[in-house]
């Protein structure tokens, strides 16, 4: 039960900071879209598929309902929030003195070297202090936790911004905090799985294709030659090819498997 809900501390102004009738406190998240909360709730219910949940403030939904019992001594303030009537909330339990991350200290000297991280080599990794293998490890499952839930509202916009301000990587990332014992906080995964899947929806939801390109996917894919086509063409036709090279390896097969999964669409709308 909610025994008063304030203003301020949570985030943005739709937020509220929860006080609970058991004395603990919670975060209450409203979504300006439903989607937003359901991207809460999978990547929170993904993190704990993939074992990683204690890195997540623990996290219940709620139904926002003005008469309901769990709302009774806040009625008041809950009408003044304007959520609406049968919304459903995120609520996250409150962690203290959180503070502000920024990355590890490899990364955050890369800023000059394009929009990417670097890898560390494993001479960088034996000279750390156990403290900070710890938290690379940690980083290392924020960063594959956002990369199967397309979470750009984190490490992403960082790297995002870099093109603007070339020192991003050292300051704070956003939506990601450290509690007391060191421990990172994976805080607010509402970009994750729902929002951050649109454009893979998108594609989806498209079951029509021009007769060119689909015969163009179907090529890239059975002759594998997705980067290399556009190796070619890119050489052959500008001029200043050199001064900026190609996609690595990795960027290259990303690529193909990109081009497979347009073309398994396509088969798959054809089969229909
Ligand atoms: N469970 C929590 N425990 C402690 N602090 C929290 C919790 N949830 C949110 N906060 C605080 O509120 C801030 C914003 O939270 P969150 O990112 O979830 O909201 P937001 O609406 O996206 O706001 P912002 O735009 O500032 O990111 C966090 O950076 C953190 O300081
Ligand atoms: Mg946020």
């Amino acid at each position: 039960r909610v025994s008063a809900l304030e203003r301020g501390g949570c985030g943005r102004s739709s937020n509220r900071l929860a006080r609970l009738s058991d004395g603990s406190r919670a975060c209450v998240r409203y979504g300006i879209n439903p989607e937003q909360i359901q991207g809460e709730a999978l990547s929170y219910h993904l993190a704990g598929v993939l074992g990683m949940q204690e890195r997540l403030p623990p996290m219940v939904l709620a139904l926002v309902e003005t008469r309901g019992r769990q709302w009774e001594p806040v009625r008041e303030e809950l009408l003044g929030s304007h959520w609406a009537e049968g919304a459903v909330v995120s609520l996250t339990r409150w962690v203290d003195n959180l503070t502000a991350v920024v990355a590890p200290a490899p990364w955050g000297a890369e800023a000059g070297s394009g929009r990417r991280l670097q890898p560390l080599s494993a001479g960088e990794l034996g000279g750390l202090p156990p403290s900070q293998l710890v938290e690379l490890v940690q980083w290392s499952d924020l960063i594959l936790f956002d990369y199967l839930t397309a979470n750009f509202d984190r490490l992403v916009s960082n790297l995002f911004s870099l093109q603007w301000d070339p020192r991003v990587m050292r300051r704070a990332t956003s939506n990601l905090l450290r509690a007391p014992d060191g421990g990172l906080v994976f805080m607010d995964n509402e970009a994750g799985l729902v929002h951050g899947y649109r454009l893979l929806a998108l594609l989806r939801s498209v079951c029509v294709f021009r007769e060119g390109t689909a015969r163009r996917v179907a090529e890239l894919h059975r002759r594998r030659s997705a980067a290399a086509e556009l190796r070619r063409r890119y050489r052959a036709r500008e001029p200043l090819w050199a001064h900026l090279g190609f996609l690595s390896e990795r960027q290259a097969e990303l690529l193909q498997a990109r081009v497979d999964f347009v073309h398994r669409h396509i088969a798959h709308c054809r089969a229909q």
